[in-house]
């Protein structure tokens, strides 16, 4: 593959690109760019952060789940280019300094380049915006302090950039959801790269070989939100982080569920589509999104179809997806939003759920009119709680019914025991999930992000 980019400033060609190359192999082993450092190479620490610009702005990325190819036709900067051309220094630069929020480094250049990145996008809420970066020794405190410092300055112009002109180089990087379809039509096997913060973990930890594969980045009719009367319709290639700001205004609580979805480095990278794609039993966007009766749009060719995004899992590593198939979109069906989501994890930030229940009720002169009720974490795939929903369906909406409601869970679910929860605690925190919506309901706090004494 030929791919182009913009690299601190300078544009580069590179051909004889492998699907598998990583960007932070190629930028410390090929490249001599070793500011840029390997930590977890798995997404988790952030001492690998990139600053990555395309049409739709500027975000942080981590450099080792980011293929080369992803890059095609965006402006890239490492920490080499953070600094001025005449070496002035980044106002997050000078704030670590003046702050002390350095002590053995290595994680500094990533710290850096993420603050750079929230500070060009005006960001203040620094913890969000740097949960996805590890520090073992210097500690938080520091670090967040001179973050809040660096907001008075302005972005310098030497660091805003603007992504190349490219033209279309290779079948493997389609620009629309035509090409993409046309490809899959000949080559069924291949490998869609969407985000890669799954694809980019088969190349890292699994050493698998991805070769054929598609990168979709470029299919910008892939990428649209179309906020409708009847339905909210989400491209496949959206990411997690921009789906999460445009369903805010719609459904609040889905949005919280999804500041709490990897690190800003991941939802920045990660798609609705591969979210859904992977079939995980623990992916955060699908309860949320079966609750509300989203509607999952596949298409083969040229032939499209439509299911309950409910349908598209069938047991666990088997969804319905045919040979060549992709997923186009997902559409949420507009309504009063009702809904409420809850991911249990051991750690707030940068964790994967144990359980994430999402439930919405509606309730009518006192009774239940209609419940979804879809969890994570439960089952071999994410799954409605169908027992659970009937025994509250047309029921006084009372401490009582809900009380008796929980005996359902154990008709919808069989968690299993691992490392991250036993089943009876699954079971139980899945009852106790209906419990909060229904007193959060009445009014009562229950945001866990709330520390009460
Ligand atoms: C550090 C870290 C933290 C994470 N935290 C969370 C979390 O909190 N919650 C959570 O739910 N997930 C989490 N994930 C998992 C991952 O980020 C998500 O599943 C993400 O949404 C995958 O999207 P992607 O675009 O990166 O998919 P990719 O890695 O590009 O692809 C994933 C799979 O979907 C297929 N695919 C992609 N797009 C399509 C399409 N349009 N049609 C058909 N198939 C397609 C690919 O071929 C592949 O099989 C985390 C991952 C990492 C590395
Ligand atoms: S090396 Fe840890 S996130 Fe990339
Ligand atoms: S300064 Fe040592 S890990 Fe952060």
């Amino acid at each position: 593959m030929e791919i182009s980019f913009r690299l601190n400033g300078e544009d580069v060609t590179l051909s004889d690109v492998a699907p598998g190359d990583t960007l932070l192999d190629w930028l410390r082993e090929r490249r001599g760019l070793t500011g840029t450092k390997e930590g977890c190479n798995e997404g988790d620490c952030g001492a690998c952060t990139v600053l990555v610009t395309d049409a739709q702005g500027s975000r942080p990325l981590n450099a080792c789940i980011l293929l080369l190819a992803q890059l095609h036709g965006k402006a890239l900067r490492t920490i080499e280019g953070i600094a001025g051309p005449e070496g002035q220094l980044h106002p997050v630069q000078q704030v670590m300094i003046e702050h002390h929020g350095s002590q053995c480094g290595f994680c500094t250049p990533g710290f850096v380049v993420a603050m750079a990145a929230a500070h060009m996008n005006g960001a203040t809420d620094h913890a969000t915006a740097l949960a996805g970066n590890l520090c073992r020794c210097t500690g938080y405190a520091p670090i967040l302090r001179a973050a809040r410092a660096a907001e008075a300055e302005p972005a310098p112009e030497w660091s805003r950039d603007a992504p190349p002109e490219v033209a279309q180089s290779d079948a493997a990087l389609p620009e629309s959801a035509d090409a993409l379809a046309a490809l899959l039509t000949q080559a069924p096997d291949t490998t869609l790269v969407a985000g890669a913060t799954d694809v980019g973990l088969w190349v890292t930890k699994a050493l698998r070989d991805i070769a054929p594969a598609a990168f979709l980045h470029r299919c910008a009719d892939l990428r649209r939100i179309e906020v409708g009367a009847d339905a909210i319709r989400i491209g496949a290639i959206v990411t997690v982080e921009t789906m999460g700001r445009a369903i805010a205004q719609h459904h609040p609580s889905f949005a919280e569920l999804i500041r709490r979805f990897g690190s800003v480095q991941v939802r920045s990278a990660a798609t609705i589509g591969g979210n859904i794609a992977n079939g995980s039993p623990i992916g955060d966007a699908p309860p949320a999104l079966i609750a509300l009766g989203a509607r999952l749009h596949l298409r083969q060719g040229d032939a499209r179809r439509e299911i309950a995004l409910e349908d598209f899992f069938l047991e666990y590593g088997r969804q319905d997806l045919r040979r060549g198939e992709f997923v186009e979109a997902v559409s949420i069906p507009r309504q009063p939003d009702r809904l409420r989501c809850y991911k249990l994890s051991k750690r707030l930030d940068q964790d994967i759920s144990a359980v994430c229940g999402c439930f919405s009720i509606t309730v009518e002169r006192g009774r239940v009119a209609s419940a979804r009720i879809a969890f994570g974490g439960m089952a071999g795939v994410p799954k409605r709680a169908a027992h659970v929903e009937t025994a509250l369906q047309g029921q006084n909406w009372t401490a009582e019914t809900v009380a008796d409601a929980r005996a359902a869970f154990a008709e919808d679910f069989m968690p299993m025991s691992d490392m991250r929860a036993s089943a009876a605690y699954r079971l139980e925190a899945a009852q106790n999930m209906l419990t909060r919506y229904f007193h959060e309901d009445a009014g009562a706090p229950a945001s866990v992000l709330e520390v009460r004494p």
